[in-house]
């Protein structure tokens, strides 16, 4: 008795996915890769499109697609399937009415998981961060990559004792080699099965075109934020360079605060410190925190043109009062100024 309960996504376009020149050039390259028969392996640090990318491909490949999410807990059970319980059968027969006959019967119940499920009918896999997963889980990959051929455990049942990979799937990895906390170096052999493609952070028009669509923020707010956070990522500074996960929150936050940087300057420079200085910390430490707060704190008033004016504290702002400083207000009343006699 095999069932399968997996969960298998449709191949559909993502919403606001951004597709600049940057974007589609690694898409090609990489579809053309999958194209030759090649499984792609997206390799780059926290923040480099990886996950979206992976899903992007697989929405172009129009396959559906099932997804995996490395963990150390994982063995090769939970990729391939095993017996999760028992299946009941009852047969009541009430062929005389007074008489209750019941007949029951214990199957043992083999279920197919999500990898079983990609190879046997030609659907896409994402494995998403598979360096996460114990080597061991992961062996199962290697003969299915190479032979497209599947070891299926006894206890599956079924005739052959492997399974024919159908000639539609295909698999995409993702990992960041960045990661220390439970990660397992990913086999050589394994790696040597697939084509790796280096991402870095996204190049200047992405990150601000991504920053856009995410935010539905106009391009001019969205370009100062990215010109900090790239600022910021660039100063090499930070413990964790800032991604582009910064840029959207600040972006977003703006958006439902109906603010912008150019009237807000106190609290605009708050969120970025807040947002960014925690983003690019491990534990906290608040020497590097104030030192990257600092840097924060030149590169927004850089960008707003206003010198570094702006009245935040410069230690222990958390619990502070943040209120614009008069040499703002002259700055915004200036700007008011120019602009009436734009209007002119
Ligand atoms: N082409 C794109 N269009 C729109 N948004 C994108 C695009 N690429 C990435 N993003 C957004 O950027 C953020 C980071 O992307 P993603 O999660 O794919 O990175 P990642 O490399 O998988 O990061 P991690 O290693 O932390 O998992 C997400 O919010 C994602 O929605
Ligand atoms: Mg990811």
């Amino acid at each position: 008795m095999i069932d399968e309960m997996t969960t298998v996504l449709e191949p559909s376009p993502l919403p606001d996915f951004v597709e600049t020149k940057y974007v589609k050039d690694i898409t090609n390259r990489a579809l053309s890769y999958i194209k030759a028969g090649f499984p792609v392996h997206l390799r780059g640090p926290s923040g480099t499109g990886k996950t979206t990318l992976a899903m992007h491909l697989a929405s172009k490949i129009e396959r559906p697609v099932v997804m995996i999410h490395g963990d150390e807990e994982f063995s090769t059970s939970d990729l391939v399937g095993g017996e999760h319980g028992y299946r009941i059968r009852k047969v009541v027969d009430r062929f005389i009415s007074r008489v209750l006959k019941t007949e029951e019967d214990m199957v043992k119940r083999w279920v197919d998981n999500r990898l079983t499920v990609a190879c046997k009918y030609g659907f896409t896999l994402i494995y998403d961060e598979f360096t996460r997963s114990r080597p061991e889980a992961n062996n199962i990959l290697l003969s299915i990559l190479q032979e497209k051929m599947m070891d299926l455990p006894v206890g599956r049942g079924g005739e052959e004792p492997y399974l024919k990979v159908d000639p539609d799937f295909t698999a995409i990895f993702t990992s960041n080699p960045e990661e220390y906390a439970g990660v397992h170096r990913s086999q050589d052999a394994l790696r040597d099965r697939m084509i790796t493609m280096d991402l870095d952070h996204f190049d200047y028009d992405t990150e601000l075109a991504i920053t856009q669509a995410k935010a539905k923020l106009s391009k001019q707010d969205s370009r100062i934020i990215v010109n900090i956070v790239r600022g910021l990522r660039e100063s090499g500074k930070c413990e964790f360079a800032p991604t582009v996960r910064g840029c959207i929150m600040i972006a977003k936050t703006l958006k439902v605060q109906k603010l912008t940087p150019s009237k807000s300057t106190s609290r605009f420079m708050q969120m970025c410190r807040d947002i960014l200085a925690s983003e690019t910390s491990r534990v906290g430490s608040k020497t590097n925190q104030n030192r990257v707060k600092e840097i924060i704190r030149e590169l927004v008033a850089k960008e707003l043109g206003i010198g570094k004016t702006i009245n935040v504290p410069r230690e222990a702002d958390e619990d502070s009062n943040v209120v614009d400083t008069v040499d703002n207000k002259t700055t915004e009343n200036r700007k008011q100024e120019k602009e009436s006699l734009i209007e002119i």
